[in-house]
């Protein structure tokens, strides 16, 4: 809980007497916030902020970014701590239960999600229903909503075995729902989870073994999924994290909430932009051809974007972007890949675009997204999965702050007001008598 309130803002509207006395609430780092929910029975208004830039919607003790400075912790843990120390599943034990596990605790955690990676199998055949060519978000969308209808036990959200078991259900099963989507797509038959092997190594199994033959993961690609599992683990409250708790403010359950959470998710402004940056990196085509390009993202008439730079939150080099990097390279390294047209490009891309006038004074530097999808595409995913696989990752951090969110004493229904700008009132004018 936020500790008590140590100041306050007045707010007077002016040429009256009319005025709200509103207290600030500290957070453990970070700017303080003004409680504004007594403005309205003060002052007769709501506060304007479309898209939430300047809004705190919760409190929450999962993950603290500094964008300005180029932070992310979790839990207090920074990120290049978290990526370069720990595997997926202790980031996921502390994300979900506040703390790193001890080795008892990883153990037991381990083998409960590893135990859970089977899908009912009825829910199997729902993929026999989608086409072929159907993106793998869709088929995530659809069938992540369809596991209330396969397990309704785990749906009570006031019941906390139940929140555990739907929580450890999800963050097990999507790894296979995602690699199954993907099997659907090239018609290869769906590979069944090994137990033997950890998370990311049985994810990469399930993604490109057949079972005509022995398939042994590669080490150093298990790694480099495992981190980018880590770095996609949870990141505040962007827009598709905000969905789930605003879906799970109604008391909806789980599986529906993160559904809501993955159709959010597939947007090409967030978790789609890895699949666009790879597809701008192919349509620029050359290294030469960059400066057209540059000179098109500066058009405000193109509406041509540089995707995988930017950040709403990041002002400065967003810190997943940057162990991205370093992975990228070791990962072409390991594959004996010397020469990736699309990572020359994309390097000098950047480095132009660090040098540009227009994306230093608007503070664009490269996100998560920019590297991700090299990674993957030398890993032999098809760009249609990468946003799939950020699902996998967050899954995690949405089912933490759905969770977190459950718990608050001071959840209420997430419902946004407006400024009405319609017509004022009317009356109906007779279909006969309207010109
Ligand atoms: N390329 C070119 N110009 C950009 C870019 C970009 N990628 N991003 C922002 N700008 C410009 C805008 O045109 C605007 O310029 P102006 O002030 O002259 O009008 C200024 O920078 C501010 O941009 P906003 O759109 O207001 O910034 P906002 O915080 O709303 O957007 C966003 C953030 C959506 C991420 C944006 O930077 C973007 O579209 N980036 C490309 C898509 C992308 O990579 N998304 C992934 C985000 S990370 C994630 O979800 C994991």
């Amino acid at each position: 809980m936020s500790k008590p309130a140590a100041q306050t803002v007045t707010i007077t509207l002016d040429g009256t007497d009319r005025s709200a006395t509103l207290p600030v609430i500290p957070g453990t780092l970070g700017p303080s916030v003004i409680d504004i929910r007594r403005l309205y029975q003060d002052l007769g208004m709501f506060t304007y902020d479309p898209g939430y830039g300047a809004t705190a919607a919760c409190e929450s003790t999962i993950t603290y970014i500094d964008g300005d400075q180029g932070i992310l912790l979790h839990r207090g843990y920074p990120i290049e701590q978290l990526a370069e120390q720990c595997t997926f599943l202790e980031v996921a034990h502390l994300l979900l239960y506040g703390e790193l596990p001890t080795k008892a605790q990883y153990e037991a955690f381990a083998r409960t999600i590893t135990r859970h990676t089977m899908i009912h199998e009825q829910l199997r055949r729902f993929f026999d229903g989608f086409r072929r060519d159907a993106h793998p978000m869709a088929v995530l969308t659809g069938v992540v909503g369809a596991m209330s209808a396969f397990y309704p036990d785990s749906s009570d959200v006031n019941d906390p075995h139940q929140r555990e078991i739907s929580a450890h259900r999800l963050i097990a099963k999507l790894p296979t729902i995602a690699a199954w989507a993907y099997k659907y797509s090239v018609g290869q038959p769906f590979m069944y989870p090994r137990n033997d092997l950890g998370y990311a190594e049985n994810f990469l199994y399930m993604l490109n073994a057949v079972p005509t033959e022995p398939y042994v993961v590669n080490p150093v690609l298990a790694r480099a999924m495992d981190r980018i599992l880590i770095l996609h683990a949870d990141h505040e409250q962007n827009a598709s994290t905000s969905t789930v708790r605003l879906a799970g403010s109604t008391g909806a359950n789980p599986f529906a909430c993160v559904a809501a959470g993955i159709a959010t998710l597939w947007g090409p402004a967030h978790g789609g932009a890895n699949e666009a940056v790879l597809k701008m990196l192919a349509e620029i085509g050359s290294v030469d051809r960059i400066p057209d390009f540059i000179a098109k993202v500066k058009d405000k008439n193109s509406n041509v974007r540089l995707m995988g730079f930017g950040h709403r939150v990041y002002k400065n080099y967003d810190p997943r972007a940057k162990i991205m990097a370093r992975t990228c390279h070791e990962v072409l390294a390991d594959l004996g890949i010397e020469h990736e047209p699309l990572l020359e490009i994309a390097m000098e891309l950047e480095r132009i675009a660090l040098s540009d006038e227009y994306f230093i004074s608007r503070k664009l530097y490269p996100n998560v997204d920019f590297y991700s999808g090299i990674i993957l595409k030398a890993m032999g995913l098809p760009t249609s999965m990468f946003t799939a696989l950020f699902a996998v990752a967050r899954t995690v951090g949405w089912i933490s702050q759905w969770k977190e969110m459950i718990e608050d004493p001071s959840q209420r229904i997430g419902r946004p007001r407006q400024v009405y700008t319609g017509a004022g009132q009317r009356d109906v004018v007779p279909l006969s008598e309207r010109g």
